[in-house]
């Protein structure tokens, strides 16, 4: 990496969340992290994170979920601008604020988005200019969803999750997304996965063949029945009421629901805009569901939407990312 000056007073980047529509788990790795064999696909739900040159380090968060969010050094959208700074060798710090609409502590990597926003909206107003691998690096340092948040799009996730191999499939799909009125931790659905499997023998995962061949024939009915999630019977366990969602969702026209990541929210898709119109309408009815997004996938991962330059501030989109927001190495 190399820096350079840069007139940038205030980037903003976009960033989405991820459903996972196949996560395996395979046994416990020496570093405490599990073997992962997974298949993500960005979906159109942003958080919107903004980074302005300040006297000292801060952070804003706005929106629904704000109370949710440390407003703090703990965060892990200024966990990521500290760690290109030190990368770098930069000592410039900045305020960051967020505009967050991806539910938090819900299995949609929310955190991951702001730490992958963070990045690419740094190494914009700081003139790094990174590698995509080198990014892609430092996300990886931050958390295993973070490199998925930066490419976006349908992407195979291997090792802990953070080993990506985009997925050509066809099809854009529909989807319904119910949220919990209290979220799951992921270390506990993974401590509660763990208990509920004892002394099994964990195989190795592998990714299966109904889940690519329905991504290849992008028909959302054999992706519907594909769906799968080996974190779902932890997450169901911690959060028990999560069964009477999955089954209104089934009754109510869905292809398939699963948990999301290691939940709370359950992902349902739909056939098409009026029946996701339909399932929100029967989910909210039902009283399963304290609140539901709706949202279509697959959609390009973080990305720059302004830049404003100069003292007084001229915004406009920025014309230099790609469409996942990253230069090719
Ligand atoms: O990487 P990240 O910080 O998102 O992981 C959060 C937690 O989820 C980890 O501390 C670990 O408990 C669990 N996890 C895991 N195996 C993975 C990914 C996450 O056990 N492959």
């Amino acid at each position: 990496m190399s820096s350079g000056a840069t007139s940038l007073q205030c980037v903003t980047a976009r960033v989405p969340a991820k459903v996972n529509l196949e996560l395996m788990v395979g046994p416990i790795r020496p570093d405490g992290f599990h073997h992962l064999a997974t298949v993500f696909q960005a979906v159109g739900l942003h958080d919107d994170v903004t980074v302005e040159p300040a006297d000292d380090w801060g952070i804003t968060v706005n929106g629904p979920y704000a109370d949710l969010v440390p407003a703090d050094a703990t965060n892990l959208a200024m966990v990521a601008a500290r760690l290109l700074a030190n990368q770098v060798g930069i000592d410039l710090p900045v305020h960051i604020t967020i505009d967050k609409d991806i539910p938090v502590a819900a299995g949609m990597a929310g955190g991951s988005a702001d730490a992958a926003g963070a990045l690419l909206a740094c190494d914009a107003l700081w003139g790094v200019w990174s590698s995509k691998t080198a990014l892609e690096d430092l996300a990886a340092e931050l958390g295993s969803d973070v490199p998925f948040a930066l490419l976006g799009g349908t992407a195979m996730g291997s090792g802990r999750g953070d080993q990506l191999a985009p997925v050509l499939g066809r099809g854009r799909y529909t989807w319904v997304f119910a949220l919990a009125d209290v979220g799951l931790s992921t270390p506990d659905v993974y401590a509660e996965c763990d208990r509920l499997r004892g002394d099994l023998r964990i195989p190795e995962p592998r990714p299966s063949a109904s889940m690519m061949t329905a991504l290849r024939s992008g028909d959302a009915e054999s992706l519907g029945r594909a769906l799968s999630n080996d974190l779902q019977p932890a997450a169901l366990s911690l959060q028990p009421r999560l069964e009477d969602v999955l089954r209104t969702g089934m009754d109510n026209g869905a292809l398939g629901g699963i948990v999301s990541g290691s939940g709370p929210t359950i992902a349902f898709l739909v056939p098409d805009n009026q029946r996701s119109l339909d399932l929100a309408v029967a989910l909210t009815a039902s009283g399963t569901a304290p609140a539901v997004k709706r949202a279509v996938g697959p959609v390009h991962g973080a990305h720059i939407i302004t830049t404003a330059s100069g003292p007084r501030g001229s915004f406009g989109s920025a014309g230099h990312t790609g469409p996942a927001g990253l230069r090719s190495s």
